[in-house]
């Protein structure tokens, strides 16, 4: 095409034009509506989400000077509200807890329905309120938790030895010994998680099952918590253009067959008449009968299924990165690390397996950086590689 003047002059009215519309929607878009809290105005499409920056609560907190404790943005074309004081969060539990009480469900966790029989992400209704009481008595009692302790323990005791043998391995190797702590914090809190739901290590050697469905959940886990633009664009949805909702119809179908044989297999244990000394939370869902007045009787086989798998989404990375904050924050604070020993000695006594961590020299505590993106979803800037120098018993 030949430019001339008069095509030139079109095209700078048509942009200037559209700039102008762009503009003015923006404005108009700004959360000023008569039924609206206040916002920032939006984008089109995008709405707010670039105003949230790398580091949405900074952000956010820088948000409220200017329009008050009740905030509304756009995400994309989800409407948000943020509420930024705890006396205004106090006000709408109190005033408004029903109708804001469902979490919103990302498209990715609506695979194979796993969201309907979840106690994260189902709605709340008789099956969720029976579900937070199963839990609350089965699991989170101090009765309950104490009863576990022989189970914490060999889980560390097995932590221990892998972190041993790793440094070995790695001096072995020429490096410093140093071991990735996360890996094996990790690996610590889905074992323990295997007891306590399954009676299983699905960590060991011999388990060839447990190491399939170790691998599926962390699939799982990291469809679950890559960021979805379909989430913020719902009709992308059908187009899935990430692929995330595909490959997590493909992993947590293989979780959920294995987890449906671990469940097969009790069922069966339990027909032949074969008791077990401690019943584990398997055996709860599976035993639970309901008292006819709400709710059904029984939980299905399915619903059984997807709450294990949900224990072990719920409570393997948050208690893992827990630990390995506070190791990091003990790593940087030598005085804390000593008043920490200390009370160890005292409350645990002086006989048991420990290490003393080091740092190596290139990392030391003001150098080393934990900080987080996104809240808990942990990526780590650096990941925190201690050397474990010796133990004794
Ligand atoms: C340090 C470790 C943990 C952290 C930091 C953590 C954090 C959280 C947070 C922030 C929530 C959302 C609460 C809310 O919105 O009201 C939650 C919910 C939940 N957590 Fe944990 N959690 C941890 C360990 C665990 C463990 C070990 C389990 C299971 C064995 C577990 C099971 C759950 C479940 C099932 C929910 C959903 C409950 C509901 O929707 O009411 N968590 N957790």
């Amino acid at each position: 095409m030949e430019w001339n003047w008069s095509s030139l002059t079109w095209l700078i009215v048509s942009l200037s034009a559209a700039l102008l519309a762009l503009l003015s929607w923006r404005k108009a878009s700004n959360g000023s509506t008569k039924q609206r809290p206040p916002g920032p105005p939006g984008w089109p499409v995008v709405g707010n989400m670039f105003d949230l920056g790398k580091m949405p609560h900074q952000a956010l907190y820088r948000l409220r000077s200017k329009y008050g404790s009740v905030l509304w943005l756009q995400l994309g074309s989800v409407n948000t509200m943020v509420i930024l004081s705890a006396k205004t969060a106090a006000q709408l539990f109190k005033n408004h807890d029903l109708p804001f009480s469902d979490r919103k469900v990302p498209d990715a966790v609506t695979a194979l329905g796993y969201n309907q029989g979840s106690l994260a992400f189902g709605n709340y209704g008789a099956y969720w309120r029976m579900l937070r009481r199963l839990c609350s008595t089965e699991l989170l009692l101090s009765r309950r938790i104490n009863e576990t302790a022989i189970l914490r323990q060999k889980c560390i005791d097995n932590m221990i030895r892998w972190i041993e043998e790793d440094a070995v391995a790695s001096r072995a190797q020429g490096r410093l010994g140093e071991v990735q702590l996360s890996h094996f914090l990790f690996l610590f809190a889905f074992n323990l998680l295997g007891n306590l739901m399954l009676s299983r290590d699905l960590l060991d050697s011999q388990s060839k099952e447990g190491h399939e469905f170790f691998d599926a959940m962390n699939k799982i886990m990291e469809w679950a918590g890559k960021p979805n633009v379909a989430d913020y664009l719902p009709f992308l949805k059908w187009m899935d253009p990430l692929g995330i909702k595909r490959n997590m119809v493909r992993d947590m179908g293989q979780a959920m067959k294995i987890a449906a044989r671990f469940v097969d297999e009790r069922v069966q244990e339990k027909q032949s008449g074969r008791e077990k000394v401690k019943k584990d939370f398997l055996d709860v869902l599976l035993e639970y009968e309901g008292d006819g007045k709400e709710g059904s009787d029984k939980i299905s086989e399915r619903n059984v299924i997807v709450i294990i798998l949900e224990m072990f989404f719920a409570g393997s990375e948050t208690s893992s990165s827990t630990i390995e904050w506070a190791m990091a924050e003990l790593l940087r604070s030598p005085n804390s690390m000593r008043k920490v020993k200390e009370e160890l000695d005292r409350i645990v006594g002086p006989n048991r397996k420990t290490f003393n961590w080091e740092l190596n020299s290139i990392v030391t505590p003001e150098t080393m950086d934990m900080k987080e993106w996104m809240g808990i979803t942990v990526l780590k800037l650096v990941p925190l590689k201690p050397i474990p120098m010796y133990y004794f018993v």
